[in-house]
């Protein structure tokens, strides 16, 4: 093996994975995309227009006449968590529900992912198709930690309301529901997307949201990611006896950390680099032949993350030369792209968020704010239009949970009565929004040309093997 494997997987069927990693991969293409930092002037419409949908009372009436089967479902996905992919239970009972719904056709197990769905309900014509995603897993250890079953209920219950809204009033273009699973690292809507599901459905715009400890907006900024795997393999010695034979595989990989911790501090605010050492060895006599752990690179975009990548990669390549043991760096498949936001979009979610008495900071401070996280959304961002609102949810007693997401006590939060209120409040905005793309003359068209203005001009793809 050279001294330095550098491999990336890509995004396909097992054998041509088998393939990727035999092959030694430049990993990403070289060309730098320009950061398209655009700063859009505000249109009347997001700065002035609070004109409400006439349909809103509709709305806000449909989704507390369901209120009951939404609470149920709430409480059925939080209370029985399943991890990435193994969403059975989920998927089953949002399928199940869907297909007792009037006028709505459900595939199970769409695009062949065992735990993805779609429901699609068709209004009297031609017209925009307005896309809802669900997602339901969980974390290992920490079940609904990440409050995902909050996020099934908002879109589920924002998808109805949009659809019973298209039914009374004879609106043409569409409602989906999709059910998005294995949205933790594993990238279920990157698979969905490989896999034609969004863009066979011809959605128009996507939407989703996400539940928080920090404040309401509807600006969603993260970071575009890459996970990756390391591996140094080293030579055995005896420690006492004849060390000057081995080659220390725990070094290698503790002058990498160490390079790290040294790059951090040229590393720009919103790029993270974490990870932990997996195994360094498992004698105390014996000079360590192998040592492995995993990392996640975080960046503002595309352009960032793999100019952040390349720097990271060299970290190890040095634990390796100063060391001479081999590197195995092996980027896993399934990166998440960065989440562009829309502002139009986030106009109108705003305008029905606020009726409902809820506060948002001003778009144009609340839309500077520092990425924070990753998500498959980003990827779906950079395709259509899409909006994925922070809600803030709190404890029964009303308290805002002292740690955010991915915690046990944000666990707990996820699951009290006043979040799945504050579903109820973000489902209702949702659904404020489809509406308001299905019946707002000329919003589609503007929504489209401001995603176009914001587009990177080229997501970076992946070099398949
Ligand atoms: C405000 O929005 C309404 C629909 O919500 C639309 O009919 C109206 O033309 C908009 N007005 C302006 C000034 O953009
Ligand atoms: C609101 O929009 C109208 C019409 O587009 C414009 O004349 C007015 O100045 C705007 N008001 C504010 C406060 O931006
Ligand atoms: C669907 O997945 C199954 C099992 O994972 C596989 O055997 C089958 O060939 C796949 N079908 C299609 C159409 O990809
Ligand atoms: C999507 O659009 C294409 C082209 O307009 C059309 O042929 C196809 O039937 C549409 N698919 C769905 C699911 O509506
Ligand atoms: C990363 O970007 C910086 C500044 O933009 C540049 O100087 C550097 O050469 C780049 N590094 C890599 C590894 O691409
Ligand atoms: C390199 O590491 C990857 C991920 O840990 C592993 O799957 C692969 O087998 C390793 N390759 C070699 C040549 O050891
Ligand atoms: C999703 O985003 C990742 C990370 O930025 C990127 O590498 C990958 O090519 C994207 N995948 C698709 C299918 O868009």
């Amino acid at each position: 093996m050279a001294r330095y494997l550098i491999t990336r997987i890509p995004n396909m069927a097992p054998s041509l994975l088998t393939l990727g990693l035999l092959a030694l991969i430049l990993s990403y293409n070289q060309h730098n995309v320009a950061a398209a930092n655009t700063h859009h002037v505000l249109t009347s419409r997001q700065s002035n227009n609070t004109t409400l949908s006439p349909f809103f009372t509709s709305i806000s009436d449909y989704v507390d006449s369901i209120t009951d089967e939404l609470s149920s479902i709430n409480t059925e996905i939080h209370s029985n968590p399943e991890l990435g992919y193994e969403e059975v239970k989920a998927h089953d009972l949002l399928s199940s529900f869907m297909e007792e719904q009037d006028g709505w056709t459900v595939t199970r197990s769409v695009g062949n992912i065992s735990t993805a769905f779609m429901a699609v309900f068709e209004g009297s014509g031609e017209g925009p198709v307005v896309g809802f995603n669900a997602e339901y897993d969980a974390l290992p250890e920490l079940g609904h930690a990440c409050g995902h079953n909050l996020i099934a209920t908002a879109s589920l219950g924002g998808a109805l309301a949009a659809a019973e809204v298209m039914r009374t009033e004879n609106l043409a273009g569409k409602i989906i529901l999709f059910g998005t699973p294995a949205e933790e690292s594993l990238g279920g809507k990157v698979k969905m997307l490989e896999a034609g599901v969004f863009k066979d459905a011809n959605i128009s715009v996507s939407l989703i949201s996400h539940p928080t400890s920090s404040g309401d907006s509807p600006y969603m900024i993260t970071t575009s990611t890459d996970r990756v795997d390391v591996e140094y393999y080293g030579k055995e010695a005896h420690a006492a006896a004849g060390p000057w034979e081995g080659i220390n595989a725990q070094d290698g990989l503790l002058l990498a950390n160490s390079a790290l911790s040294y790059m951090r501090q040229q590393m720009r605010p919103s790029d993270r680099v974490h990870g932990f050492i997996s195994s360094a060895g498992s004698r105390i006599n014996v000079i360590s032949a192998k040592a492995s752990g995993s990392y996640q690179i975080r960046a503002n975009d595309e352009a960032q993350l793999t100019n952040l990548t390349e720097r990271v990669e060299n970290c190890f390549k040095a634990g390796a030369l100063a060391t001479g043991a081999e590197l195995n760096f092996t980027i896993r498949p399934y990166g998440y792209a960065n989440h562009v936001t829309n502002d139009l979009l986030a106009a109108s979610y705003a305008t029905y968020f606020k009726e409902q008495g809820g506060e948002l900071q001003p778009a144009e401070i609340d839309k500077l704010k520092d990425p924070s996280g990753s998500t498959d959304q980003g990827n779906l961002s950079h395709e259509w239009p899409s909006i994925s609102p922070y809600f803030q949810i709190t404890n029964e007693d009303g308290s805002v949970p002292a740690t955010g997401p991915h915690t046990a006590l944000f666990e707990v939060a996820a699951g009290s009565r006043p979040a799945f209120e504050k579903s109820i409040v973000v489902a209702k905005s949702l659904a404020g929004v489809a509406v308001d793309v299905l019946t707002v003359d000329g919003l589609l068209e503007q929504i489209q040309e401001e995603f176009e203005k914001s587009r990177m001009p080229e997501l970076r793809r992946r070099r398949r093997v």
